[in-house]
């Protein structure tokens, strides 16, 4: 049996969350192990360009001089996010609580991903955001301007399971006076609780309510360390079970239980998998272990949408899994995965079926009857880092090449990508 062993680059939500938060402490922080991807410099130069020093300091990581809650200053232009909604969404609730006005930009894709969801929650406390891109009647969209002001502390009850949008709202909860109370249908990954206790301040309630109590000084805790990313361990995972005769062991994922969705689907799929080190390793509030996955048997499953919201950037990758396990997979309420970077419902339906599969969807469900023989095609990453790196992992379970245009978007989460994939040949 080949046995492969990788390091995945870290945690892309936690480390936006870590530039954020170092950037309006107090004090300095070291942030190791920062990922350093097309989105994460996204987020850095932003905080640059609103005057905070942050530098690679050679062999210690990232030094942030942390300027104080309210210390950020209006930027000499509009600030350019590229193709990173992560930024999009958690920079206007501290932007919410500073004096000047911003325009936040993005690419053509960023450009067309909903911001209502985070606008209406910042303009019910105080802020002024406007949408100046795409007109949709009921819709806001990127470029966005946001006016900071005195905020006030609002209970909001968001309609969807997002972690993007609990942040952006916790973040502008620090600037406002009294509780800020957000609360969720299921509850999303809560990096920036975690992160937020390392800063000083306990968000109270753990579950789908939680709350801050503000106004919030943030303080720097000296040292801040990024665990692995499961989303990027999660190709090696899919990749180890579809293989034939290969163990891949994955050191240092992160193990937030917020996170960890694509292991129990994978298992509930019959998935050779074992963790280790859980419970022993900690990193800045966040679990880390080792994942070792071997060839496995893989069988069809019943997704519930409780179970999508643990995987939401899992499922392109799941139903490559689903292609290659026998019997019929179900996958039930994948309406956000129609609001990512693509439309990952149609990439991965289109993608999936020009290899031969037999996929379907029916409302927000999808439907996969794996098992069938698969052959290589030429597909397109939809401009979608998780689009790109799930079809490169289907084509090692296809008799024939898959040639997937448009691989430069893996940057956005995973420079590295290619260079380890190699390793599996
Ligand atoms: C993220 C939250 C998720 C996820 C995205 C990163 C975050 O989005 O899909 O890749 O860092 O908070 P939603 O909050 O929109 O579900």
């Amino acid at each position: 049996m080949k046995a492969v062993s990788i390091t995945v680059p870290s945690d892309k939500s936690i480390s936006h969350r870590a530039v954020m938060l170092a950037s309006v402490s107090k004090g300095t922080t070291r942030i190791k192990n920062l990922l350093i991807s097309e989105d994460i410099k996204r987020t850095i130069e932003a905080f640059q360009a609103m005057g905070v020093s942050i530098k690679k300091v050679k062999g210690k990581g990232w030094r942030v001089n942390g300027v104080g809650m309210a210390g950020l200053k209006k930027p000499s232009g509009q600030l350019y996010l590229g193709n990173s909604g992560t930024t999009m969404r958690l920079l206007p609730g501290i932007l919410a609580g500073q004096d000047f006005e911003v325009i936040l930009t993005g690419d053509k894709s960023l450009s067309a991903r909903p911001m209502k969801r985070i606008a209406g929650p910042l303009i019910k406390m105080g802020a002024t955001v406007k949408g100046e891109g795409r007109k949709v009647k009921g819709e806001v969209y990127p470029p966005l301007k946001i006016r900071g002001g005195k905020l006030k502390a609002i209970k909001y009850k968001s309609k969807i399971a997002s972690a993007q949008v609990k942040s952006c709202i916790l973040l502008a909860g620090l600037y406002a006076d009294g509780i800020t109370i957000v609360s969720e249908p299921e509850k999303s990954r809560d990096h920036t609780e975690r992160m937020l206790a390392m800063f000083g301040c306990r968000v109270k309630g753990a579950g789908r309510r939680v709350s801050v109590d503000g106004p919030v000084e943030l303080k720097s805790p000296g040292v801040v360390e990024i665990p692995g990313d499961i989303s990027s361990a999660a190709f090696f995972i899919v990749a180890g079970c579809i293989l034939p005769d290969i163990k891949i062991i994955i050191k240092n994922a992160g193990f937030n239980p917020t996170r960890t969705g694509i292991l129990d689907i994978l298992k509930k799929m019959g998935a050779d998998i074992e963790v280790k080190g859980v419970g022993l390793r900690v990193k800045s509030e966040e679990p880390a272990g080792d994942i070792i996955v071997k060839s496995s048997k893989l069988k069809g499953v019943t997704i519930s949408s409780k179970e999508v919201i643990r995987a939401i950037d899992e499922i392109p990758v799941i139903m490559v899994a689903a292609c290659f396990a026998k019997g019929k997979t179900i996958i039930k309420g994948v309406k956000e995965l129609r609001v990512k970077e693509t439309d990952r419902v149609n990439s991965m339906v289109i993608n999936l079926g020009k290899l031969g599969s037999d996929i379907r969807v029916k409302g927000e469900t999808i439907i996969i009857n794996g098992a069938r023989l698969l052959h290589g095609a030429k597909v397109s990453s939809f401009g979608d880092h998780r689009t790109a790196m799930s079809m490169l992992v289907a084509g090692l379970g296809t008799k024939g090449k898959v040639i997937v245009t448009g691989l430069g978007c893996i940057n956005k989460s995973f420079p590295s990508f290619i260079r380890l994939f190699e390793k599996l040949d």
